[in-house]
C-alpha cells in the first residue's frame, strides 16, 4: 500500500464508518464509491417515486415550492436548469411560468416517467440523462447558458457535490443563482431522532414534540426512506451547513438568501411525509438556500 492510498483510505474510513464525534475528516470524493448505488436505487424507486409523487406532495407543496419559487423569482423566457429533477415535477411548474427548462437526472427511470407525464402545457423542457458528478456532461450543457438553476430536495442524495458547484458557476450567467432545498442537516438526518414525550404535570397531560441530535458534525452516509414502501433505500450524505456551504462559496458563489421551512400548527395531521406534521411546527425539517454567481 502507497502512502497515497493509505491516506485515501483514512479519509474514507473517517467518512462513512464510525466517525468521532467533532473531527472533520471529510474529503472531496470521500462518497464516490457510492455513485453506482445512487444510479442504481434510484432506478429501482423511480415508479414508485412517480406513483406516489405524481404532481406533488405536502413536502413538496408546503415545504418547498413555495419557497423556491420565490426565491428564483423566475421570469417569462428565462432560462433554467433542473438538477435531479426527478419525474420533472419541478421542471413542468418551472415551464408553466414561462422558462425555457433543461432538466436532468442520473437515473434513466425517473427521465422516462417525467417524459410521459410532460405535454406541451408545460412549456419548452428537455430533458437529459446526467450525473450531477458528471463534469464533462455538464460542461456539454454550455457557458453562461442559464438565468438561474434549482436543485429540489436531491443534494444530499449526491454522492458528490463539488463538480456540481464547480460547474454551475459557467453553466450560469453572471448574476445567475443556484436555488437549493434540502433536508435539514441539523434536525432532518439519519443521527436526529424524532420523539415524543407524555407526562402528568400537576393533572395536566402534556405531550412534548422534539428532536434528539446525537451527531451532527463528521459527513456521513446512511440508507434511508425518500417515501414510506419504496421499494429499496437509497443513500442519504449528511454534511454540516458549514461543509456544504463552503463548497459554493470556494465555487465563486455568495449567499444570499435563507429559509427554514416546518409544517404551521394548522397543518391537517392525518397528511404527515414521513412523521413530519403539526406537532413539529417549531422544528424545520426542510432548509432553502440561494446562492448567487458573482
Ligand atoms: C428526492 S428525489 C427529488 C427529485 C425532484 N428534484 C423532485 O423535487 O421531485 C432525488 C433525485 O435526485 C436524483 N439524483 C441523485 N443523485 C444524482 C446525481 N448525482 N445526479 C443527478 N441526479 C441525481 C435521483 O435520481 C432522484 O431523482
Amino acid at each position: 500500500m502507497t502512502e497515497s492510498d493509505g491516506r485515501e483510505r483514512t479519509a474514507r474510513a473517517r467518512a462513512c464508518d464510525v466517525p468521532t464525534a467533532g473531527v472533520k475528516a471529510y474529503e472531496e470524493g470521500a462518497f464516490a464509491e457510492f455513485r453506482d448505488e445512487v444510479e442504481q436505487v434510484w432506478n429501482e424507486n423511480s415508479a414508485y417515486w412517480d406513483d406516489y409523487m405524481g404532481e406533488g406532495n405536502d413536502f413538496v407543496n408546503v415545504l418547498c415550492w413555495p419557497v423556491t419559487e420565490k426565491l428564483l423569482a423566475v421570469e417569462h423566457g428565462q432560462s433554467v436548469l433542473d438538477i435531479a429533477c426527478g419525474n420533472g415535477l419541478t421542471s413542468r411548474r418551472l415551464g408553466r411560468l414561462g422558462a425555457r427548462v433543461v432538466a436532468f437526472d442520473v437515473a434513466e427511470g425517473m427521465i422516462q416517467r417525467a417524459r410521459r407525464r410532460t405535454s406541451a402545457a408545460d412549456g419548452k423542457i428537455e430533458y437529459h440523462v446526467l450525473d450531477a458528478g458528471d463534469e464533462q456532461g455538464l460542461r456539454a450543457l454550455g457557458r453562461a447558458n442559464f438565468d438561474s438553476a434549482l436543485c429540489n430536495m436531491a443534494l444530499f442524495d449526491m454522492a458528490e457535490i463539488e463538480p456540481l458547484f464547480r460547474n454551475l458557476f459557467s453553466l450560469l450567467k453572471p448574476g445567475g443563482c443556484f436555488v437549493f432545498s434540502m433536508v435539514h442537516p441539523c434536525f432532518n438526518q439519519a443521527d436526529a431522532t424524532r420523539y415524543s414525550e407524555f407526562e402528568d404535570r400537576d393533572g395536566e397531560l402534556i405531550t412534548t414534540y422534539g428532536v434528539r441530535v446525537s451527531r451532527y458534525m463528521t459527513p456521513t452516509m446512511r440508507r434511508g426512506l425518500a417515501l414510506q414502501g419504496q421499494p429499496t433505500p437509497q443513500p442519504y450524505f449528511h454534511r454540516p451547513l458549514d461543509m456544504l456551504l463552503n463548497v459554493g462559496l470556494r465555487a465563486g458563489f455568495v449567499l444570499n438568501g435563507i429559509e427554514e421551512r416546518a409544517f404551521p400548527a394548522t397543518h391537517p395531521p392525518g397528511r404527515r411525509e414521513l412523521g413530519w406534521g403539526p406537532n413539529f411546527s417549531e422544528i424545520p425539517p426542510v432548509i432553502v438556500f440561494r446562492m448567487q454567481r458573482q
